[in-house]
């Protein structure tokens, strides 16, 4: 027994160090993340709760879970389950326990069956992540800001070094533990789907694409993990109880649009914190040297260029990896997600999914939409919004976007054109 408490507290430092925080990273300095009061559903959610405005109910066997999900407006189809031990309530995950994650758009979250605590994850545009912990325990339903207990993992290099979010994909053995000396991925949306999963039971169809999805591996050799087996399943209800969990469902469909998701959440606060972090260092130079206010450093668009250009690159979905094989989801996910708009006059929306070749029907994510995306300074929008111009006119035929193909292109640039309200007036 000790034993095992032993090994498992030193892969929880080896795993945590694997991850932590680096200490250069300066541009943080930009916002003052740990003080700041925070605008996101989780805050305002909050507020709700203290002016009695709004009161989660209890349930005996799921507790606050399911009234939480309805008040942040999360759909349980977004459920997907995650059995490695990898996140904060460790102790209690396993491959008979596993811990359910729920999204949407900008708030996520964590339930651990057992577990103290519901976890939170919203995005404030200026702050980037933000974590919560509502207890679960009855008539305490109050939602508390979390520090370094999350920031631990969720701020360093698997986030883009910015309070941020992440999908892992680990060799876990029988016990959830990650088999880290195997190795393990970060996964976004360019992540090749031999590679996914491993650590999550996984619902839903991919054909002859197989991935490391609802499989432990074996200790002695973790690469012989058997991926034909875990793939193409669509119920894993018999291999954990079942009951203490919303629905026995771990979407497919779901896995992809967060791992898109969380890596665009990442990749806006970056590019935010990149641009704020230029313009503070210009008005301390100008100051310096006795400049106008309005002086623009030699450095500074170069520094824009580099904290937007990669946000560019993943938004238009330039690195995305190819399907093979059609992708089938099993819990209404699809259809639920795709319903919400905006949508152009031609009834086209950038949620839809396309699952066939690639994720989205259209290579431009809705996450352009997001109160994230809104809130970004003015000088990174504008950047943003004369490549994306670049690009979708066909002026920019860089590499990078050589697979928009002319049809791509025109569709994005005429669905932006009729939904998004602030371009700028050469976009009309
Ligand atoms: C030991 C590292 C670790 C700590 C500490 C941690 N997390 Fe996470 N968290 C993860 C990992 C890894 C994932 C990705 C899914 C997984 O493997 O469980 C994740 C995922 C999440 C998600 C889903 C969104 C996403 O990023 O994928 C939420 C919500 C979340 N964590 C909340 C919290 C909160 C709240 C805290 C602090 C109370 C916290 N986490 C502390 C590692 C951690």
């Amino acid at each position: 027994m000790d034993k095992w408490i032993s090994i498992s507290r030193i892969s929880l430092i080896l795993f945590a160090c694997s991850i932590a925080r680096p200490c250069w990273a300066q541009e943080q300095d930009v916002v003052d993340y740990a003080t700041t009061q925070s605008h996101d559903p989780a805050a305002r959610l909050e507020q709700r709760i203290e002016k009695g405005a709004v009161k989660l109910s209890w349930d005996d066997k799921l507790g606050y879970l399911p009234s939480l999900l309805k008040a942040l407006r999360i759909p349980e189809s977004s459920q997907m389950l995650v059995f490695s031990k990898t996140s904060f309530q460790r102790n209690r995950i396993s491959p008979h326990n596993p811990r359910a994650l729920y999204f949407r758009d900008d708030v996520y979250v964590g339930y651990v069956n057992g577990g103290e605590v519901l976890e939170v994850s919203a995005v404030d545009p200026k702050l980037g992540a933000v974590f919560y912990t509502l207890p679960q325990k009855k008539d305490k339903a109050r939602l508390g800001r979390m520090g370094d207990e999350c920031m631990i993992c969720h701020e360093g290099n698997l986030t883009e070094n910015v309070p941020g979010h992440m999908v892992r994909s680990v060799y876990s053995d029988l016990f959830g533990q990650p088999i880290l000396s195997a190795g393990t991925t970060r996964v976004t949306h360019s992540t090749p789907i031999h590679d996914r999963w491993g650590g999550w039971y996984v619902t839903g169809k991919s054909g002859r694409q197989v991935h490391m999805g609802n499989q432990v591996a074996d200790e002695d050799k973790p690469e012989a993990l058997d991926r034909a087996k875990g793939t193409n399943i669509v119920d894993v209800s018999g291999r954990f109880d079942a009951s203490g969990y919303l629905r026995p469902t771990s979407d497919i469909v779901a896995l992809m649009v967060l791992e898109h998701q969380t890596q665009m959440d990442n990749l806006i606060t970056k590019a935010g914190y990149g641009v704020m972090a230029a313009l503070r260092d210009q008005k301390v130079m100008n100051q310096a040297l006795g400049r106008p206010a309005d002086f623009v450093s030699e450095s500074t668009p170069g520094r824009i260029k580099s904290a937007c250009e990669p946000l560019v690159k993943y938004m238009l979905f330039a690195d995305e990896v190819k399907l093979t094989d059609p992708i089938e989801g099993v819990s209404g996910f699809t259809q639920e997600f795709s319903q919400e708009g905006p949508r152009d006059g031609k009834g086209r929306c950038l949620r839809e999914l396309d699952l066939k070749t690639r994720l989205f029907k259209y290579p431009c994510s809705y996450m352009i939409y997001s109160e994230s995306f809104e809130g970004l300074p003015k000088l990174a929008k504008e950047y943003i919004y004369q490549r994306l111009w670049e690009i979708l006119t066909g002026q920019d035929q860089s590499r990078p976007y050589a697979r928009l193909s002319v049809e791509d292109r025109a569709a994005v640039r005429e669905i932006l054109k009729e939904t998004k309200r602030d371009l700028p007036v050469y976009w009309k």
